[in-house]
């Protein structure tokens, strides 16, 4: 679906599974190029989502980063040994502190 035209320059994780990567890069833009498509599934339904807009208004590109829930993948640049998942439904309230 999407194809590189930048060279990778570090290492980042997909769910405990390790992905190259460009430092500065938005994350949904990482894992697309990965061909990782689903970013979360819904909290009603568990429908499975990913990156629509690419410009932080649809909010289908939700994940966990570095441990912290209700990240939009596409407004979070790239570093070395980020660490990110997929969110399942709802983030648990004892996040929200
Ligand atoms: S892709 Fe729409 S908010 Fe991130």
């Amino acid at each position: 679906m999407f194809r590189r035209t930048e060279p990778t320059d570090c290492m980042i994780t997909w769910d405990g599974a390790a992905l190259p990567a460009r430092a500065g890069e938005p994350l949904a833009v990482a894992l697309l190029a990965a061909g990782i498509t689903h970013f979360r599934d819904t909290a009603v339904s568990g429908t499975a989502r990913g990156p629509l807009c690419l410009m932080g208004a649809c909010f289908d590109c939700l994940v966990q980063v570095d441990g912290e829930a209700n990240v939009q993948a596409c407004m979070v640049t790239v570093h070395a040994g980020l660490r990110a998942a997929p969110q399942h439904g709802a983030r648990d309230l004892d996040d929200a502190a």
